[in-house]
């Protein structure tokens, strides 16, 4: 099996697009927001309530995520495409100025900015890290959970872009 082939069967598995977000401490002196755009979350547990995220390893958000243990994610809805664009940006060195024109509060339970009309909102603090190759799955208890925005469809994505419902 070649990486194309995996590339190219896992990419018709439709997805919901999710932000997850956390706050670093440790980056500059008041702290900074960050957010990384993904698919690979889903529902693990009703009882005890379990999310799970999956990290690449390396990627800012697994550094984040090793030493803070409160994050977010925001179910994005159709019209917040650009949101998952930006912050799905590779190598890039602040996530500062990508917050700045984006309406968000800021998780009661995690600190974690929340965006502003998003479907859902789930706030999580990490139960469980486990290695998966080149990943890592990071399972989370929800601690809160929301759902801010009634109206509106997801935004989705497939075989390597975004869609709608519909
Ligand atoms: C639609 C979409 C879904 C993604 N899903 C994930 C994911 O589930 N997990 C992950 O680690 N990266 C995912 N990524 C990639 C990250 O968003 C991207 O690598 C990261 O924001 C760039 O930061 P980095 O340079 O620290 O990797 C996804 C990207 C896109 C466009």
């Amino acid at each position: 099996m070649s990486e194309d082939e995996f590339r190219a069967a896992l990419s018709r598995l439709s997805a919901g697009v999710v932000l997850v977000t956390a706050h670093d401490p440790e980056e500059g002196a008041r702290g900074e927001d960050v957010g990384m755009t993904a698919t690979a979350f889903m529902s693990v547990s009703l009882d005890p309530p379990l999310v799970m995220v999956s990290v690449r390893n390396g990627s800012r958000m697994d550094d984040l995520l090793a030493r803070q243990p409160l994050w977010a994610v925001s179910v994005l809805s159709e019209s917040q495409r650009h949101i998952a664009g930006r912050f799905a940006m590779k190598g890039r060195i602040s996530d500062r100025l990508l917050f700045e024109d984006i309406p968000y509060t800021r998780g009661e339970a995690t600190g974690a900015p929340l965006v502003g009309g998003a479907l859902a909102i789930v706030e999580c603090r990490t139960e469980q890290r486990v290695t998966a190759g080149d990943h890592t799955l990071v399972v989370g208890r929800v601690l809160r959970a929301g759902t801010p925005s009634a109206d509106g469809g997801p935004l989705m994505y497939f075989r390597g872009r975004y869609h709608t419902l519909g």
